[in-house]
């Protein structure tokens, strides 16, 4: 990617000549370590274990997981290679359910790698388009960025859930990202940010990621939203994305749906940012948006230590749902999709129109 769109010293994701460098964003804040892989499988482990993870990171990851996998194919003949490729492809989508761009990214991988005329030329156009996706990712969040200004005021104090800046994104960042550029425009921002349990990705990495730009932030555990909220102390809620279904319902980062209630009792408007990769206009409403479960273990142990029983039943979905009456606008990078979404499809026109 184009170094001087990152406005931070580390990246998530490069593609490093021959094999893809890392950032571990487990280990984040202790230790700032990146990972060299050479080999697809290890990228599958690297988007399950949410070393990489945010949806639009997830899908460059993909992308750049279907040229490692490319890369360790042997078959000479066009045809086998592509059905082998098919193969990389379907594991690789297995990863992770929910975040639409992986899938857009992957499909966009298969679409590009028929059009060329042998194994070489193939392998040639993957890199390409993988370099491309990243590329395209990383400016979707500047101009979202920029596009979601006109709803930041100056002093404005605002309230975010999980991590959506660079290190979820490879740009801007979707709701951090339009934060990060309303600090860069001169505006004196600031944001509670939610820890988001079970994994903490608002303790770990967005106060990391805004301590580092130097926005002022304030850590609150996820249950304190509505006390800050009624006291009148957030003016805005903005939030990501991983999936926006045709009529505007958002899955995102379990406990988004609270948020957004509490906003609405309050008068709070609720936001979401996301690049028009994260929309999937085949599904009808938000019902449809596979969500992913994952292990007990993320709820019963922080860090490895147990703070629970042993054996006690949990669950752990990792997304949920918010319905599009509870979203005030949804901004993107062609434009902002205002109220009232309800009853209505987004369509490709709208999209494209805006
Ligand atoms: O499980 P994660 O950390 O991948 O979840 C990330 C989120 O829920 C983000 O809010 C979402 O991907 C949108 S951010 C760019």
């Amino acid at each position: 990617m184009n170094k001087s769109k990152m406005i931070v010293s580390y990246q998530p994701i490069e593609w490093k000549g021959d094999m893809v460098k890392l950032l571990d964003q487990t280990l984040l804040p202790a230790e700032e370590v990146y990972l060299e892989i050479t080999e697809y499988h290890e990228i599958m482990t690297a988007i399950k274990e949410l070393k990489i993870r945010g949806a639009p990171a997830i899908g460059v990851a993909g992308a750049y997981g279907m040229v490692l996998g490319a890369m360790q194919i042997l078959a000479k003949s066009k045809a086998t290679f592509l059905s082998e490729l098919h193969d990389v492809a379907i594991a690789i989508s297995g990863t992770r359910p929910t975040a639409r761009n992986l899938f857009w990214a992957i499909e966009r991988m298969e679409l590009a790698a028929v059009k060329g005329k042998n194994v070489e030329e193939i392998k040639t156009i993957l890199l390409k388009e993988a370099k491309k996706i990243h590329n395209e990712e990383a400016d979707a969040t500047i101009e979202l960025s920029k596009n979601g200004q006109e709803l930041i005021k100056d002093g404005y104090t605002i309230l975010t859930h999980c991590n959506t800046g660079p290190l979820a994104t490879t740009g801007y960042g979707t709701a951090l990202g339009i934060i990060i550029y309303a600090h860069m425009q001169g505006k004196k921002v600031q944001v509670y940010a939610d820890e988001t349990r079970p994994l903490l990705q608002g303790a770990r990495l967005t106060t990391w990621e805004l301590r580092k730009i130097g926005i002022p932030v304030t850590l609150i555990t996820d249950s304190m939203a509505g006390y800050f909220m009624k006291k009148g102390k957030i003016d805005c809620v903005i939030v990501g994305a991983d999936r926006i279904a045709a009529n505007g319902d958002t899955a995102n980062k379990i406990g988004t749906y609270s948020v957004a209630v509490l906003a609405k009792e309050n008068r709070v408007p609720f936001y979401v940012a996301a690049p028009t990769s994260t929309f999937d206009l085949s599904l009808s409403t938000g019902a449809r948006i596979p969500i992913e479960q994952r292990n007990q273990a993320e709820v019963t142990h922080i860090k490895g230590i147990a703070i629970a029983p042993r054996y006690v039943n949990a669950a752990n979905p990792a997304f949920d749902v918010t319905p599009n009456k509870y979203i005030t606008a949804i901004i993107t990078e062609k434009g902002i999709i205002r109220k009232p979404i309800t009853n209505r499809k987004i369509s490709d026109k709208q999209l494209k129109l805006m």
